[in-house]
């Protein structure tokens, strides 16, 4: 199994409170954490081990999907966790770190697999790698991983001096790079719902599809993350990577085999294959939005502007919907549109493909039918619906569209972080970002970057959308211009 040393720095931070307490108790819960397995927490703060667990307790409480209702078994998973102050410029404070680590090896009987998980501000990934490396906690008999979050840079130019600088220490297969939205369990499913759905399978082509239609929409604005929201933008936070990985997921072809170094391939494949803007173009295939004030749940919210932390005159993007284009065999001619935006009038991630009607010549009524579309949900609420046409029954000459629908059982459903931190733990890759998917999507993103920062010629203008509503109308006109309108979840 997966008997290793997990090294968490940033402990003390939100991510770990939200989501990776509580993922690695579900699966102590569910027993994919081998009996020997250590935590070690690493932060500034001074916390004694008491003050440690009290507060992976309380996350646990407030932010499982499953409430920790034995306390015994709870008790248990708590003693797995230990803590360690540690500043990550000082090299002494990895010696320390090195003898706790150790000392819980020899203690548990844990061979020496270590996987650093860097949840803390990416500036910092590089001292955290080169400490790593020589204080010896990178010298090990079994395997040592490095889990690193978002952001991989901030263009083209940064990932890559990022990566050279990882790659010094970690090799690229010891790289597991998290984009949590591969984490999502229909995100997994996609490729076994292609495989063992003929029906699928034959269809997913541009000879059947008109158009596939990418949406994460949100309800919540910037939140206390200003600084770096407010330099990042929708297109780095959400599209350069959750986006495209979202995109790469769906149109990638089923490899022969289901490895992870072919699911890599076929992705990149799909990165390759997008057709390439020049600065010029963005104009016309990408709208930037930003939310003003509005309403959400009928309670009065702040425009973006006006919210803490942010300047009254920042043209930072809260929306991108972009036009885009796989120029390979099996969906050129097909357009993709992508958006993704936050104070929107709902929390929804989702995939629809709408069918072309190639019966509509045969229709005996000539009213144009309902399109045939078939929906993924992602999340909050996972499910699949097809929506078909049947004929009314009171009106031979009209058909009227109905939806069929399979909803999961939410309660059954790991979070991402579960599946993202056992995939890690057991060495799949699969669902992780290879560096040359990032390097190849951050190439496509550059145009659109100059493009927005190019003020003097205003190419992309930003336009403004109330909070609670479905973005600016510009996006509307992305699809009106192609004969389509952005179809609304469930
Ligand atoms: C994060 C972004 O990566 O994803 C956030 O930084 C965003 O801005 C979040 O809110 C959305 O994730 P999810 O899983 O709630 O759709």
């Amino acid at each position: 199994m997966n008997a290793a040393t997990f090294v968490l720095f940033g402990a003390t931070g939100d991510l770990a409170q939200r989501k990776i307490y509580p993922a690695l108790f579900n699966l102590y819960i569910d027993r994919k954490l081998s009996p020997s397995f250590s935590v070690i927490g690493l932060g500034r703060t001074e916390w004694t081990e008491s003050d440690f667990r009290s507060r992976v307790e309380q996350s646990i409480r407030t932010f499982s999907r499953r409430p920790a209702v034995n306390e015994a078994e709870l008790n248990a998973f708590l003693d797995l966790f230990r803590y360690c102050r540690l500043n990550v410029a000082v090299p002494e404070d990895y010696e320390q770190l090195l003898e706790l680590v150790r000392k819980r090896e020899q203690q548990l009987s844990i061979p020496e697999n270590r996987i650093f998980y860097l949840s803390v501000a990416p500036e910092l990934f590089e001292t955290i790698a080169r400490n790593i490396q020589e204080s010896g906690l990178g010298s090990v008999s079994g395997w040592k991983r490095l889990l690193i979050e978002k952001p991989f840079g901030r263009d083209l130019q940064s990932a890559r001096a990022l990566n050279e600088q990882l790659s010094s220490v970690f090799a690229e297969e010891e790289v597991f790079r998290i984009d949590h939205y591969l984490g999502k369990p229909m995100i997994q499913n996609l490729q076994m719902l292609e495989y063992t759905n003929p029906i699928l399978q034959a269809l997913w082509k541009n000879q059947y599809v008109a158009n596939v239609q990418i949406t994460a929409s949100e309800t919540v604005g910037v939140e206390e993350r200003a600084a770096y929201y407010d330099k990042a933008g929708a297109i780095r936070d959400m599209f350069q990577n959750h986006m495209l990985q979202v995109l790469t997921m769906f149109a990638m072809q089923l490899p022969r085999h289901s490895t992870a170094e072919d699911v890599a391939d076929k992705k990149r494949s799909v990165l390759a294959s997008l057709r390439q803007f020049h600065k010029e173009e963005v104009i016309h295939h990408v709208i930037r939005g930003q939310y003003t004030s509005g309403y959400i749940d009928g309670k009065p919210v702040a425009g973006y502007t006006e919210e803490p932390g942010i300047g009254a005159a920042s043209n930072n993007d809260t929306f991108i919907a972009a036009r885009l284009w796989i120029d390979n065999y099996f969906w050129s001619e097909v357009p993709f549109y992508i958006r993704t935006g936050k104070r929107m009038a709902e929390k929804s991630t989702r995939i629809v493909i709408e069918f072309k009607d190639p019966l509509d010549k045969y229709s005996r009524t000539n009213e144009p039918t309902t399109p045939n579309l078939l929906i993924i949900d992602i999340g909050p609420n996972e499910g699949i619906s097809f929506q078909l046409n049947v004929k009314d029954a009171n009106n031979d000459l009209k058909t009227e569209p109905i939806r069929v629908h399979y909803a999961a059982d939410q309660d059954d459903v790991p979070e991402a972080y579960e599946n993202l931190i056992h995939n890690a733990l057991v060495g799949d890759p699969t669902f992780f970002a290879r560096w040359d998917e990032v390097e190849l999507s951050w190439k496509w993103v550059q145009p659109i970057l100059e493009a927005f920062e190019d003020k003097a010629n205003n190419f992309v203008p930003l336009h403004l959308y109330e909070a609670g509503s479905d973005g600016p109308e510009a996006s509307r006109g992305l699809l009106e211009e192609d004969g389509f309108h952005w179809w609304p979840a469930l």
